[in-house]
Parts: C-alpha cells; sequence; structure tokens
C-alpha cells in the first residue's frame, strides 16, 4: 500500500518552491518510498543516494535525466527530425561512458585549465557589474549569474558570439523538455529549440574536425573519434549530442549556483557582511551554498537487479530517484541541517554526484562562482533584496535556482 506521505510527493507542485520539510519528514519516516508522480522509487537519505550511486552496474544511467512523464506524440516528432539520439557520457554505463567522459574530464582537468580561465572570468564579470553598476538597483540573476557562466562555457567551448542566444535558447529547452511540466505546444517548441541547438554543434564539430582550435569542441571532436578525416553522420551525432549535454550541464547548474549563493547571502546579511570582510571565507561559503540548495536536486537510475536499499526491496527494472538535495540535508550527516551557515566547516556533499558519474566541471563552477563573489563583495558591498519583491523559482526537478532577484546597494 502506498503511504500518505508518498502519495503527496509532488517535487512540480506543492513541493516544488521548498522541498525541504517533505525530505526531512521522508527521511524520518519513510527513507525509501515508491512514487506514482514520478514512477519511481525515492532515496532521500545520505547513506542510501550514496549506495546508488557508487552502484554503477546495479543502478544504471541510462535514464538518468528521463523526462518525469512521456512527452507529446508532437514533441517525439519534432525531436525526429534532428539528430539520431545517441547516449552520452551522463546516460551511458560501462566502457561506452568512460570513452565519452575521457575527453572532459582531460580537457577540464588538464594542469593550469582553470586557473588559465581565471583572468577572462574575472574580466567578464567586473563589465556584467560595470554595465548596471550605476543604477543602483538590477535583476541579478539576469543580469549577472547567468550571463557569466553562459559567456564563460561559451568562450571554453569555442562558441561564436552571434550563436550564443541559440545554444542558450537550445540547452535551456533541453533541461525544460524532460523535467518540467510543459503544455504540448511549450513542449514541442522545446523540442524545436533543441534540434536547432544540436544541429548547431553538429555543424562546429564538422568545422573543427577540419580545422582544430584547441577549444573544448576540438578537443572532444579529436578524441572521440580516430583520424583526421570527415565524421560520418553518427560520429557527428554522437560528438555533438554529448557537447549538448555537456553545455546545459555547465552553465545553467552554475548559474543556479551563483543565483542560490546571492538569494541566501541577501536573505542572511549578516552573513553577506562576514564575506565583504573576510573574502577568505568565500571558498567554504560556495561548499556550504551547494550542499545547502544543490543545483541539481534529482536525478534518475534504473535498477538493473534487485536491491535492497535502506531496508526496502527496489526490484530489477524499477527507476530509483536519487534526491541530492534531501542527502545534503540529512541531520545524521550534518549538525544543525537545516542552518545556513557559510563558517561550517566543509564536508563532503553530493551537488556534484558521486562514483564514477562525479561531475568533471565541478572546479570549473566553483571557480566562477569564487570569482562572482569576490567581485561583488568587492564591488557592491552593500547588496540588499528589494523588499516585497517574489523571487520566482525554475520548476523543474533536475535543476533548482532562483529566476529573478531584484536587488540594490
Ligand atoms: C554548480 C555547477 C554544477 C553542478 C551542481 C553540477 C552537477 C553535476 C552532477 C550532480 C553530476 C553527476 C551526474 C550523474 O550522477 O549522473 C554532473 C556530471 C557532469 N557535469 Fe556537472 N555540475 C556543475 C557544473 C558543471 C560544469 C561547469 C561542467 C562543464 C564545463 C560540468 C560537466 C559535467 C559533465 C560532463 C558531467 C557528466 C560526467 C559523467 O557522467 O561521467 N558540470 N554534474
Amino acid at each position: 500500500m502506498i503511504s500518505e506521505l508518498a502519495q503527496s510527493y509532488d517535487p512540480l507542485g506543492v513541493h516544488a518552491e521548498d522541498p525541504y520539510p517533505f525530505y526531512a519528514e521522508a527521511r524520518r519516516r519513510e527513507p525509501v518510498f515508491w512514487s506514482e508522480r514520478v514512477d519511481a522509487w525515492v532515496v532521500t537519505r545520505f547513506r542510501d543516494v550514496e549506495t546508488v550511486l557508487k552502484d554503477w552496474e546495479g543502478f544504471s544511467s541510462a535514464n538518468s535525466l528521463r523526462a518525469i512523464r512521456p512527452l507529446y506524440p508532437a514533441t517525439l516528432a519534432a525531436l525526429a527530425e534532428g539528430l539520431p539520439p545517441k547516449p552520452d557520457h551522463v546516460t551511458s554505463d560501462g566502457e561506452v561512458h568512460r570513452r565519452l567522459r575521457q575527453p572532459y574530464s582531460r580537457h577540464l582537468t588538464a594542469p593550469g585549465r582553470i586557473k588559465g580561465l581565471e583572468p577572462g572570468i574575472r574580466a567578464r564579470a567586473d563589465a556584467l557589474v560595470d554595465s548596471f553598476a550605476a543604477s543602483g538597483q538590477a535583476d541579478l540573476i539576469t543580469r549577472f549569474a547567468q550571463p557569466l557562466p553562459l559567456e564563460t562555457a561559451s568562450g571554453m567551448f569555442g562558441i561564436a558570439p552571434p550563436d550564443v542566444p541559440i545554444v542558450k535558447e537550445g540547452s535551456e529547452s533541453a533541461f525544460r523538455l524532460g523535467s518540467a511540466d510543459l503544455s504540448e505546444a511549450d513542449e514541442e517548441a522545446a523540442a524545436r529549440a533543441v534540434v536547432i541547438y544540436k544541429q548547431l554543434l553538429a555543424e562546429y564539430v564538422r568545422q573543427r574536425r577540419l580545422a582544430p582550435t584547441g577549444d573544448l569542441i576540438s578537443d572532444v571532436t579529436a578524441a572521440l573519434v580516430d583520424g583526421d578525416g570527415p565524421l560520418t553522420p553518427d560520429e557527428t551525432a554522437e560528438v555533438a549530442g554529448s557537447l549538448a549535454s555537456t553545455f546545459g550541464a555547465g552553465h545553467i547548474t552554475t548559474a543556479d549556483l551563483i543565483g542560490s549563493a546571492l538569494k541566501l547571502l541577501v536573505g542572511h546579511p549578516e552573513q553577506w557582511e562576514l564575506l565583504v570582510r573576510e573574502p577568505l571565507l568565500i571558498p567554504g561559503a560556495i561548499e556550504e551554498v551547494l550542499r545547502f540548495e544543490a543545483p541539481i536536486p534529482t536525478m534518475f537510475r534504473h535498477a538493473t537487479r534487485t536491491a535492497e536499499i535502506g531496508g526496502v526491496e527496489i526490484p530489477a527494472g524499477a527507476d530509483v530517484l536519487v534526491v541530492f538535495a534531501s542527502a545534503n540535508r540529512d541531520e545524521e550527516r550534518y549538525a544543525d541541517a537545516d542552518r545556513f551557515d557559510v563558517t561550517r566547516k566543509p564536508a563532503r556533499h553530493f551537488a556534484f554526484g558521486a562514483g564514477v558519474h562525479t561531475c568533471v566541471g565541478a572546479a570549473a563552477a566553483r571557480s566562477q562562482a569564487r570569482i562572482a563573489l569576490q567581485v561583488l563583495t568587492e564591488r557592491l558591498p552593500g547588496l540588499k533584496p528589494v523588499p516585497g519583491r517574489e523571487i520566482p523559482i525554475r520548476r523543474s526537478i533536475n535543476v533548482r535556482g532562483p529566476l529573478a532577484l531584484e536587488l540594490t546597494w
């Protein structure tokens, strides 16, 4: 029998704004439960989330970003007009996963790579602040938290400035497609944006194959397909598909991290003031934001064999929703887990996942968030919320962050 607690779970509805009290109750009463809403077993405790993430053979990533409900036929028809679907590093296991992940980890963790990006990130952050500082008030999500990672990721990938709006729209649509409840028309429009986005990336892949430039697209293309001849349509689709999922995974999540940091810090003015006085606390503050508001709150896995998680039998063939956002607030793991405290001693959390799929862009994300807070604490130390303004939040199961935050200084 499905419990009342399990029946009430609605991550895009009543639990979208503030899911944390629900997860706290789930951890206490029913830490692993079946949810009809998401058609999966929901796993909420730190230790159980860790067990699932570490067992990549028992819990496949094939459906890790699957839609929360079946897509409309018109959406599927629109997607069918695009590149043929291929597994990417996020949604593959074993040898295929290792092959697809390696070029990203090699590029992103190359010695000096992130350090080398930092002067450019700092210059971009300063230029963004220059564009609104004199006005005394601005929405720091659309004017700062979103453009900084978008421009950084575009530079890293080698996307030309006129194409940036297309990759922004396409990558955001890709996340909306699966993890938000869209109307039929909106879902189809999102699918069309995804098709255009992937086709554009395929064109970049073809060009970089002929004339590599040392950017991420050139490196990933060279690493995934041997030789230097032209790519087959299938090879192009595989490389472009993996680049598409990485571009979105990189800039949307980082924007949400910076946005949530601002929301939490202006909501706790004494902690903002502390960072203004002691900027050396900024890296620890970012870890606390990652713990407190995981930018990727949940992801799916698929049980390849029957397993026991937290005393509950998960049958082979069932889906599992791992809730990073809940594990990160597990009171068994963190003292006073619901208290936001930038002076908390950083401890392991799941904002970047765990196991073989652990985020390869964590250093890039941390670096951008750190520079963002350094620039804002230096240049706008009096930052505070404009009273009475709503803070809309993204309605999605896979990504979470504020969509607008009107601040003054
Ligand atoms: C705050 C920002 C970020 C957060 C919260 C985040 C979170 C995550 C999480 C939770 C995973 C694990 C996925 C899984 O278990 O299936 C992941 C994987 C990944 N992330 Fe990030 N990420 C961030 C930034 C970035 C950036 C900046 C990049 C690249 C530039 C990036 C690239 C990737 C890639 C390629 C994977 C797939 C790794 C694999 O499946 O083997 N991420 N990320």
